[in-house]
């Protein structure tokens, strides 16, 4: 199906961009004059808009189909139908199941937080060497640090389905790795989910932090 395969694909690049995203924010944590020194140099290379719209169209992509095919298994399986439910056992499993019944919210739910969040830091990007003062002026407001870390929240547990769902869409799920592949989507949607919850707060906490955003 070729809907499902870009569904798969579209998300899988969306983790790619998470995963080095959290890397390059949570370098403002650990050494905020070097994140200035990055978030700079990031802004001056040429290849920045390619990226920009290729992360666009898998942004708007992944949702858009993702409502496509949601309504074509509906008309298929008529109005009573919910999502498939795994009749797997283990400790991990009542969370996938709510992973997976919850992932139209929480995909809903990153939808808008991305809407507030490229307007705030993206649309009008801080001058060069302004970068943490920004972040830290919009995680100030109370409202802000809520929608932030619940969205992380929400970015964790829609991996927690997501990232499985889309090995399996591509064809690497196989008998002989499922549970390898199984074990390192949860790790990584526990990392990035834990990492984007609590940074904010971090963020905000950091007397480091409030000293290179103070100028
Ligand atoms: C601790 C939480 C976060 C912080 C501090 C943060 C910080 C930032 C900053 C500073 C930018 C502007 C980058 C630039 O000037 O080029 C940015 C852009 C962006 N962020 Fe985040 N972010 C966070 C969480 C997230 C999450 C959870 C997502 C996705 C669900 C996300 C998606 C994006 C996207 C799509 C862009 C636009 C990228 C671009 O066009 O260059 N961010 N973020």
């Amino acid at each position: 199906m070729i809907v499902g395969f870009w569904i798969a694909a579209t998300g899988l690049a969306l983790v790619l961009f998470l995963t080095v995203h959290l890397g390059g924010v949570g370098m403002a944590l650990v050494d905020p004059t070097a994140f200035e020194v990055y978030a700079t140099s990031l802004h001056h290379q040429s290849w920045l808009p390619w990226l920009e719209f290729a992360l666009l169209a898998a942004g708007l992509g992944h949702p858009l189909l993702s409502l496509q095919r949601a309504r074509a298994n509906l008309q298929a399986r008529g109005p009573a139908a919910g999502p498939l439910r795994s009749r797997r056992q283990g400790p991990w499993e009542p969370l996938a199941a709510l992973a997976a019944r919850l992932i139209p919210w929480s995909g809903s739910l990153l939808l808008l937080f991305l809407a507030v969040h490229v307007l705030q830091l993206r649309w009008h990007r801080p001058s060069a060497g302004a970068e943490l003062a920004a972040v830290l002026a919009v995680l100030q407001e109370p409202w802000c640090l809520a929608l932030y870390a619940v969205a992380g929240a929400a970015a964790g547990l829609h991996l927690l389905h997501g990232v499985e769902s889309a090995g399996r869409r591509l064809g690497l799920l196989e008998p002989a790795n499922a549970a390898v592949l199984r074990l390192g989507g949860r790790g990584l949607a526990l990392v990035l989910g834990a990492g984007f919850a609590l940074l904010p707060i971090a963020l905000v906490l950091s007397p480091a932090v409030a000293r290179v955003a103070g100028g």
